[in-house]
């Protein structure tokens, strides 16, 4: 009887009601362009929670609330009468530190809601070394959930989640029988070295592109900033580990 853990890749939220995960399964949500992009910049720059809330109506509530932040995207562009948006670079100085952010994007947050019955944490380039080595030391089965397009597949996420499944994999401390673990891991192997150009074609991508934000999909794919904060959801709210 093998002791390894299982490893499973969820390629969109709308399909995790699908999976059989046990109660003590640790999910790993990814929404590399750019929500847990924007969620480890927050925690490396100092803020001290963040709140995930599914719609604007309930982020709205927060508004001019002393000692909050409200941020709120939507189809990648900031919603009108918010401060700020889903841009990694608004969360790069210190008037955030200490802190609450309430944040709302079209597909990560709503992946974190999704899985909240469960032990979630949030990864991306920033914090992944962190995120796997944590990981490998669990001894937990784990979910990768990537966060999608409006319930559709993408392609940033997938490699992402194919990126850390190769070192999962490869500590030799996880198995997986899923058909997802293998092609992210194989779409991870064709883009290695070039993410940037691999991704030239994406929607996502291409959506950024034509918002002339290419810098957040530079600076997501190849962060200038690495951070062992584990953003860690407790009660509703992203903490530090
Ligand atoms: C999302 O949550 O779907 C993305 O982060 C959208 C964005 O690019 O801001």
């Amino acid at each position: 009887m093998s002791n390894k853990k299982n490893l499973t890749v969820c390629l969109t939220p709308d399909i995790f009601c699908n999976y059989n995960i046990s109660d003590d399964s640790i999910i790993v949500v990814v929404d590399l362009l750019r929500a847990t992009t924007v969620i480890s910049t927050a925690f490396h720059y100092g803020i001290k929670e963040i709140m995930p809330v599914s719609d604007l109506l309930q982020a709205k509530e927060y508004l001019n609330k002393d000692n909050y932040i409200v941020a709120a995207e939507r189809d990648a562009l900031p919603m009108e009468g918010f401060e700020y948006g889903n841009s990694p670079f608004q969360y790069m100085n210190d008037d955030i530190s200490g802190k609450t952010l309430v944040l709302t994007t079209t597909n990560g947050t709503k992946a974190i809601n999704c899985a909240q019955d469960y032990h979630v944490i949030t990864s991306c380039f920033i914090n992944l070394n962190v995120v796997s080595d944590f990981l490998i030391h669990s001894s937990r089965d784990i979910v990768i959930l990537c966060s999608g397009w409006k319930g559709l597949f993408n392609l940033e996420d997938s490699v992402f989640a194919g990126c850390l499944s190769e070192k999962l994999i490869l500590s030799n401390k996880y198995q997986t029988n899923c058909d997802s673990v293998l092609a992210s891991r194989i779409l991870y192997n064709q883009a290695q070295g070039n993410l940037f150009d691999f991704l030239s074609d994406s929607a996502h991508r291409r959506r950024l592109k034509s918002l002339n934000i290419e810098k957040d999909t530079e600076f997501c794919l190849d962060p200038s900033i690495k951070s062992d904060i584990i953003p860690t959801l407790v009660n509703g709210k992203l903490v530090r580990d």
